[in-house]
């Protein structure tokens, strides 16, 4: 999304239809492991260190936020961690395993999925036929896409993902047609195919009505146990809501982390984010 169309202080986001959804509703982590593990991640465009020297921990199973303002470098964290833009310095563990160096389509076979600020959906396939194309491109033997058994098995896991979205009922239609939410719910689909570990949502409620964010948060904390995910987000009530640990952002660096209460009644975060609204 054109960061210009959205307002610079993301306080101004609340969603107060949200007011009926549970909080805190993310279970706790079902593993001692690390999913995700930063070790002074750096990571510059020329002189500018979009990302500076950040470290953090996902615990296994874990619900994470990211919160920022415009530019603090929040996507490039994304960036680092999926490989698109990797790290300048530092190391970036993956359920143990140092992956700073690998490949963006390696780190996706090891479970590691992400959803993008701007859509990247097929406009003019179907629902079904997107979802379809994001279960085959990661599943394995995916060249023998003529055998009946792994085309059964992919649409079977297609259907299955249809129905976690709740978009069953209009699945035969083009992307096309669909309201902004629904293809934010199908995006989140498709980064579900191939049963990831963790996954990046990079704003997923950026342009979304109430109601639609609404809908968002309910998927968000349906999501298994054993998944984790980072979410980047604007609107503090759903980061509060869908989150057990949260980091602040503020030019390139940690600014703060702690648990949602923790965030939202520091201080230093609402004297700059918040305007000193609490
Ligand atoms: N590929 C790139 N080349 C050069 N500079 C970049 C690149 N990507 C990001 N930047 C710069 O890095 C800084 C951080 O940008 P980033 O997109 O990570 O911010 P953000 O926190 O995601 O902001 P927003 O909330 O607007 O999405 C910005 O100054 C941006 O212009
Ligand atoms: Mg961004």
């Amino acid at each position: 999304m054109n960061s210009a169309a959205r307002p610079r202080n993301w306080s101004a986001g609340r969603t107060p239809a949200l007011a009926g959804v549970r909080p805190g509703a993310a279970p706790a982590p079902v593993a001692s492991a690390n999913a995700l593990v930063l070790h002074n991640v750096s990571r510059s465009f020329g002189a500018l260190k979009a990302v500076d020297d950040v470290s953090l921990t996902v615990a296994a199973g874990e619900k994470y936020a990211v919160l920022g303002s415009n530019g603090a470098g929040k996507t490039t964290l994304f960036n680092a961690i999926t490989g698109d833009f990797p790290p300048t310095a530092g190391r970036i563990e993956f359920f143990g395993e140092d992956i700073t160096s690998l490949s963006p389509h390696d780190r996706i076979r090891k479970g590691l999925r992400r959803t993008y600020q701007s859509s990247l959906l097929f406009r003019d396939l179907t629902i079904r036929d997107n979802l379809f194309l994001a279960v085959r491109g990661v599943a394995s033997g995916r060249f023998s896409m003529w055998r009946p058994s792994a085309s059964h098995t992919s649409r079977r896991a297609t259907e299955d993902l249809l129905e976690r979205v709740r978009l069953s009922h209009i699945a035969g239609q083009p992307v096309a047609n669909l309201a902004h939410g629904q293809q934010r719910q199908l995006e989140i689909g498709m980064a579900l195919a191939g049963a990831p570990r963790l996954i990046l949502f990079d704003e997923p409620a950026a342009g979304l009505s109430p109601a639609e964010r609404r809908e968002l948060v309910l998927l968000l904390q349906s999501l298994p146990r054993h998944m984790s995910f980072v979410i980047i987000e604007h609107d503090l009530d759903i980061a509060l809501r869908v989150s057990e640990r949260v980091t602040v952002m503020h030019n390139g660096r940690v600014l703060r982390t702690g648990s949602p209460a923790d965030i939202e009644s520091d201080a230093q975060v609402q004297a700059i984010y918040m305007g000193g609204r609490h």
